[in-house]
């Protein structure tokens, strides 16, 4: 894997017993369940038409957004990739879907160019774009070369037809996003995908914002899973804040 200039790759400053870490691994487990109830709800017809792509495996594809900018969209897709890889032993695909400022090849310290918007430009496989990182089982497609008109560009449908493409050599695959209110690029990636999550950034997303991406998520699929609340420190109510229930391990 090339490395953007000498930066330092978000693998090597994530620490696998932190807190984080801990969270990132209740929400692989969390996604397994409620992949499970919808994949149920769909093979009983339950649920209208649902539609999922793999149904009943537990090969799955997941969209990361949120209601606007900076609530830790792209910082939980890495870190979510990385538990997966690692500590599941998945293998994952990142997939940077936010052509406007991506930033899955900043944190991960590669070049932004041969990704998503080469695909949708010129017609580059799925295969051609895909970069290895130092962890054997997570690979990333990034966003791809700038480009000046994202919204003509932009196709959900042909993300979909990439995630068929490669979903036969990954366990997870995760798409990063840009933010629901501002753009509809994500509402229209969520047909494409099993599952959505909406990260919303605690003590500072007002609620309004919030319901409002959620209606707008919830009106045009249903698939939305839940919420990632981030930003939690000095938020909530002391019992949320993991150092109350430090557990270390005793080397004796
Ligand atoms: N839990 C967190 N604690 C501290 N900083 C965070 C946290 N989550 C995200 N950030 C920082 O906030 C900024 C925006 O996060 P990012 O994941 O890029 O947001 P988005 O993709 O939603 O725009 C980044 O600088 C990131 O490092
Ligand atoms: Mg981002």
């Amino acid at each position: 894997m090339k490395r953007e200039n000498s930066a330092i790759s978000i693998v090597d400053r994530f620490d696998l017993e932190s807190n984080a870490a801990t969270e990132f691994r209740r929400l692989i487990h969390n996604l397994n369940g409620a992949y499970a109830a919808k994949a149920k709800q769909a093979s009983t017809g339950s649920s209208s038409g649902s539609g999922l792509r793999n149904p009943g495996t537990d090969r799955k594809s997941i969209l990361i957004t949120s209601a606007t900018v900076s609530e830790g969209k792209s910082t939980t897709t890495a870190f979510l990739g990385i538990c997966s890889a690692k500590l599941k032993e998945r293998r994952t695909l990142l997939i940077d879907c936010d052509l406007r400022r991506p930033s899955i090849h900043h944190l991960f310290s590669i070049e932004r160019e041969q990704g998503l918007s080469e695909y949708l430009t010129e017609g580059l496989s799925g295969t051609r774009i895909i970069k290895k990182t130092e962890l054997d089982r997570l690979d990333i497609i990034t966003a791809g070369k700038h480009i000046d008109n994202p919204t003509e560009v932009f196709d959900a449908s042909r993300i979909g037809r990439l995630v068929d493409e490669v979903s036969d050599q990954y366990d997870f695959i995760i798409l990063d996003s840009p933010p629901v209110l501002p753009v509809s690029d994500p509402m229209l990636l969520a047909g494409e995908v099993d599952g959505v999550l909406l990260v919303v950034k605690a003590g500072e997303t007002q609620r309004d914002v919030v319901v409002r991406a959620r209606d707008l998520l919830t009106g045009s699929t249903d698939r939305l899973l839940g919420v990632v609340l981030n930003n939690l420190n000095n938020s909530l109510p002391y019992y949320f804040n993991p150092n109350y229930y430090r557990y270390e391990t005793t080397k004796d």
